[in-house]
């Protein structure tokens, strides 16, 4: 099953709306001076530390620890009337609000259980029958002094000289607090409203980006920052040597990343957490003194309905204007106290032909596609829907024909900027449907009221971080000359909350003229990637005045777009495709992203002609500057190609979201920029192969002699291994600097021998240990005057060898590759 997702809500605005305004002074109140006076008392009565050899018992609930200034406090928290957690919460509070919890998968009983400290600064939750359910992890040996909660609310073990050998920083459960860092090692996951750890995280990604991920059984699936953006939309760093994150006291969080966010009362003085809640949204918190209640200060997610596990599964999200949750028609609520446990069927669907569609207009779920069928008829895919008995339902596109059969129905929405977009949900023909319980938003509608007299098919979730209007008279002339202009972003935030994404269409309709339909609700995310039209790129090219190359594809001009953008615009010569299947593979090549890959930002298909809209890349293609005799390209500038080519790949062939072999890697498809890092292009046009492996469509497309792998002619079936082969000659000839074609015709041979030449010759020689290789200074580009690395050198034949294996199976993958490139890439300064 590939996860697909089908993006609808744009989540890349970096506007936010604040909820009731923060304390403003710190005027006292007769409850603010009880409330002094009750932590004075519990201060007196609470420990400052505990020492080795002592325990906190949980049956004393003030037998807690406290930080200096009273701000925090860590003992049991009680999640029932028999059950309890060791955790540390803000002390004064209106609800106890837990930052950090030790034990919450295993509450212990409320009698006879305790936290114990060892002398060697071991910390221990054991239940009542004396059964350690939690510990510390203590490396070091050093004997522990202490364990104290900082004014942080770090809770630590401090060995001889006040080291730490233990701190709860390090550990976070769904909340990080100022100055609290996250690492690569760190991750926070959101707890469901029972406290168990759910299925929402969030860390670092395999490229040091701070993400959301929806851990599902078998597969983690990224939400935010929205994959399908590009790194520009998301305004992050890929690939930062470090990876560290960190909230200041005065509300401004940095990632390593360049994740940057600012709560709207930004300042110092104010109490602030940062939560990834039970529904998968991330927010940040500020706590009003006076009442002790938390307000929303920044969130991931502006739009609510867009928040994934809102309303659960067989949920969906209506603006009824405010956003509530439904159940999908025939379905009833599972715990109307948590409306993120969705809805359960009232039916069991039989699987044999005798179910029928109910329409769900202006509706999408979220991801878990069965399979994506490129583009077919409505009857067919309510075909592909009946046939699979694990399909729910399906997702349909009318206009461009995209069909997505649903196997679990999570992260519904329905809203006016689902355009053309409607689920199809599978039913039994018996099972009544009145049309009332089909959940329709409503953005100008009369305002939703709850018809007490009919069992509540709508339910209005408790959103905490709804815009309140600000009650207290004083406080708000306050808040809007401090905050003037972040309440007309509020206002501005309010009307777009209550008209959901409507607002949003409406405001850049005029921008979206001449995309297709679809765009405007489902590919309207991938932001820059867009539509142009014919007189657009004449514009911008000069009338394709400066051509810059000419390829297999076609020919390639250079130009500007309005803003400013330059761009290399390929027109595409025999494209046989419909206009529909160009457009859908187009759009999906649109949502693929890395730093070696060339962009694309969109294409122009009018008429008869078919246009690839490219990023613009400065110094042209590898075979100008590898093979000329103008520009010699160092030792280490080759290795960055091979390990930029490498990454490229190994992201088409393994991480993108969609499956894609790229077919013909030459050096002529491989683009430089001004730094000569290495950005591939052509990929994706090979046509999008499934990952289950069929390939029927592969072979109307042709490779380039000499780099074109030996299953390529023969009738086996084609893979990413294609890919590795054609990378193993361009390793070649970066290692030679010089093309293995020229090569051939010089010693009038075929080039295919040639190659197994080479290939038998270096296999000899690798062999040869010991005498330091001395082959290799007269193998490699002899204009490099041997100044080159050893170790890179050798581990480039070596991989070259096994990527140009006749037996497809035998060569590495594109992973493989990568590892090995990287291993030696780190080793290499000591090796010059
Ligand atoms: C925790 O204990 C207190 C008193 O010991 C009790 O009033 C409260 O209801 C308990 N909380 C829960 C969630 O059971
Ligand atoms: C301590 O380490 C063990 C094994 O490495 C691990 O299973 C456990 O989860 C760790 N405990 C904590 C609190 O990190
Ligand atoms: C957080 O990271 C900074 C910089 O690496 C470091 O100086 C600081 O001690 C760290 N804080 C904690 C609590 O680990
Ligand atoms: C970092 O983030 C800021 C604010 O979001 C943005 O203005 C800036 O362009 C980003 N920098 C990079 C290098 O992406
Ligand atoms: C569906 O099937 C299960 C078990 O086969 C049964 O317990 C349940 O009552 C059925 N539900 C309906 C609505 O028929
Ligand atoms: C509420 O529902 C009942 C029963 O369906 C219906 O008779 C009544 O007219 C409804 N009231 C409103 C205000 O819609």
């Amino acid at each position: 099953m590939v996860p697909i997702i089908s993006p609808i809500c744009d989540h890349s605005r970096d506007q936010f709306f604040i909820s009731a305004s923060p304390n403003m002074d710190g005027r006292s109140t007769p409850l603010l001076l009880l409330l002094t006076l009750a932590l004075l008392f519990l201060r007196v009565s609470a420990r400052e530390f505990l020492s080795p050899g002592s325990s906190m018992s949980v049956e004393d609930s003030s037998d807690v620890l406290r930080s200096p200034d009273g701000t925090f406090t860590c003992g049991f928290n009680n999640i029932s009337q028999t059950a309890s957690i060791f955790s540390i919460w803000y002390s004064n509070t209106a609800e106890r609000t837990v930052v950090w919890s030790a034990n919450h998968l295993h509450p212990v009983y409320f009698k006879r259980s305790r936290v114990t400290l060892d002398a060697d600064g071991r910390m221990a939750v054991e239940d009542y029958d004396g059964r350690p359910v939690w510990e510390n992890n203590v490396s070091s040996s050093s004997s522990a002094q202490q364990a104290q909660l900082l004014d942080t609310g770090n809770l630590v073990v401090k060995g001889q000289g006040d080291i730490i050998l233990w701190q709860s920083f390090h550990s976070p459960t769904d909340t990080l607090l100022p100055y609290q860092n996250i690492t690569s090692a760190a991750k926070l996951v959101s707890a469901s409203r029972l406290l168990v750890p759910g299925r929402y995280s969030f860390h670092f990604d395999d490229e040091h980006i701070l993400t959301l991920f929806d851990d599902e059984k078998d597969i983690s699936l990224k939400y935010w920052p929205i994959p399908s953006n590009d790194i520009w939309t998301k305004k992050r760093n890929a690939f930062s040597t470090t990876a560290i994150g960190v909230l200041d006291s005065s509300g401004y969080f940095l990632g390593s990343d360049n994740l940057t966010l600012k709560a709207v009362d930004w300042g110092h003085g104010v109490m602030r957490r940062l939560t990834l809640d039970y529904d998968g949204n991330l927010r940040l918190y500020s706590l009003n003194k006076i009442d002790g209640t938390w307000s929303v200060t920044w969130m991931a997610y502006q739009q609510t309905c867009c928040v994934l596990g809102l309303c659960g599964i067989n949920g969906i999200c209506v603006y009824t204007p405010q956003p509530a949750c439904a159940c999908a028609p025939g379905h009833e609520i599972i715990d109307p106290s948590d409306r993120s446990q969705g809805c359960r069927p009232k039916f069991n669907l039989s699987c044999d032909g005798q179910e029928m569609f109910l329409k769900l207009p202006a509706t999408d779920f979220h991801g878990n596609d069965l399979r994506l069928n490129t583009i077919v008829s409505f009857d067919e895919c309510k075909k592909i829907c009946l046939k699979d008995c694990n399909c729910k339902g399906f997702a349909y596109w009318q206009g461009t024909g995209l069909c997505y059969p649903k196997g679990t129905l999570v992260g519904g929405v329905t809203g006016p900027s689902i355009v053309g977009g409607s689920i199809h949900l599978k039913i039994p023909k018996t099972l009544q449907v009145p049309r009332s319980s089909i959940p329709h938003s409503q953005p100008f509608g009369p305002k939703y009221v709850p018809n007490c007299s009919v069992k509540s098919k709508h339910f209005t979730v408790n959103f905490w971080d709804q815009p309140k209007s600000s009650q207290n008279g004083s406080h708000s002339h306050y808040l809007f000359l401090a905050y003037g202009f972040l309440l007309a972003i509020f206002c501005v935030e309010l009307i777009f909350v209550a008209l959901g994404c409507w607002f949003l269409f409406i405001r850049e309709g005029k921008k979206l003229m001449g995309v297709w339909p679809a765009e405007v609700g489902y590919e309207m995310v991938t932001n820059h990637f867009r539509r142009y039209t014919y007189k657009e790129l004449q514009r911008a090219t000069q009338k394709f005045k400066d051509r810059i190359g000419c390829g297999a594809s076609g020919l390639v001009y250079k130009g500007v777009l309005k803003d400013k953008r330059a761009i290399a615009v390929k027109t595409l010569a025999d494209i046989h495709q419909g206009e529909e299947e160009f457009q859908h593979e187009l759009s999906v090549i649109g949502r693929i992203y890395h730093m070696n890959l060339v962009r694309v930002w969109g294409f122009c298909s009018d008429g008869p002609h078919r246009i690839l809209v490219l990023e613009y890349v400065e110094n042209g293609s590898l075979d100008k500057t590898l093979f000329s005799s103008e520009r010699l390209l160092g030792w280490s500038e080759r290795f960055k190609i091979a390990l930029g080519v490498a990454r490229g790949l190994a992201y088409l062939h393994h991480e993108c979201l969609e499956w894609v072999i790229h077919c013909d890697i030459k050096p002529e498809n491989i683009l430089l920029d001004d730094n000569l890092e290495p950005k591939i292009s052509d990929f994706g046009l090979a046509k999008l192969v499934n990952r289950s492996g069929s390939n029927k469509n592969v072979s109307r497309i042709h490779g380039t002699r000499g780099y074109i792998a030996p299953e390529w002619v023969s009738s086996q079936p084609i893979t990413s291994k294609v890919d590795v082969y054609s990378f193993g000659v361009v390793l070649l000839e970066l290692l030679m600097g010089a093309r293995v074609s020229d090569w051939a015709s010089n010693a009038g041979e075929e080039v295919e021998m040639v190659l197994g030449t080479v290939v038998r010759m270096l296999t000899k020689n690798m062999m040869l240990e010991g005498s330091q290789h001395l082959w290799l200074p007269d193998f490699i580009d002899l204009r490099l005057n041997g100044q080159f690395d050893r170790l890179q050198a050798r581990t480039m034949v070596k991989l070259t060898v096994s990527c140009l294996e006749e037996d497809s199976r035998k060569r590495p993958t594109m992973e493989n590759l990568v590892q090995m490139l990287v291993s030696v890439d780190e080793a290499s300064g000591t090796m010059q």
